[in-house]
């Protein structure tokens, strides 16, 4: 299977039925895809361009293009600020991004792009098939960065690993660390059972269920669609 085909059938667009697709290259050489994942709160879908990024970035790299399948807009697709590209025909061959263990915590924070906050946070997420690591990325305009834990969901649906199974997050700063609203609805999406646990920096962890995070939420099931 070509590797947009491929990409395709990774993207979660239950509300849409319309997936989008990205590929960023890597300053390692490597290629990053990335999907579309939707939220039963529209606003909240992660887009094709910043998955691929931002997961390029996650795992230490720096993006040096953008590659896009064909017929897309790609004055949206640039306002990342990061050069895009179409290419015709891609390789299915992608960074390899999963994970035996969770790793350092005090090791990949460095990873986080955060010179508006300084406020690094890593997640890291478990599937069947091992471990992903998500850190926040922050981006000239605001609104188009991502949290550590939306990242870690983007990099997991790219690369075929489908739904999460538990989460640990740690952050750095703060007496209690807690996940933003946002997040809690994007974790709920993909799993309302699944534990969290939250490493303080103090030392300490707390242990939630998602569902516990986010009582009465806001879900497909609401919409006629999905
Ligand atoms: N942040 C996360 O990565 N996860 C959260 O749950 C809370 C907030 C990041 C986003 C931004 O880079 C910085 O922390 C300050 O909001």
């Amino acid at each position: 299977m070509s590797g947009w085909d491929l990409l395709r059938t990774r993207a979660y667009v239950p509300y849409s039925g319309v997936p989008e697709l990205a590929v960023a290259v890597g300053n390692d050489g490597r290629r990053y895809p990335g999907v579309r994942v939707e939220n039963a709160s529209f606003p909240l879908t992660i887009h094709a361009v910043q998955a691929a990024l931002f997961g390029c970035m996650a795992n230490g790299a720096e993006p040096v293009a953008v590659l896009l399948p064909p017929g897309v807009d790609l004055e949206a697709a640039g306002r990342w600020g990061w050069p895009v590209q179409t290419v015709e025909t891609l390789s299915s061959r992608f960074a390899e991004v999963v994970k035996p263990e969770p790793g350092d915590p005090q090791v990949l924070k460095t990873r986080a792009v955060v010179p508006h906050s300084s406020f690094p946070v890593v997640a890291f997420v478990r599937y069947e098939a091992g471990w992903i690591t998500g850190v926040n990325i922050e981006v000239p305009d605001w609104q188009l960065g991502l949290c550590a834990e939306r990242i870690a969901i983007a990099i997991g649906y790219a690369h075929g690993l489908g739904a999460p199974l538990e989460w640990d997050i740690h952050a750095f700063r703060g007496d209690f660390i807690s996940p933003c609203g946002a997040c809690r609805q994007v974790l709920a999406e993909h799993g309302r059972n699944n534990r969290v646990r939250l490493h303080h920096p103090d030392g300490s962890m707390s242990d939630h269920s998602v569902a516990d995070l986010l009582p009465h939420s806001f879900s497909g099931s609401h919409l006629r669609i999905g």
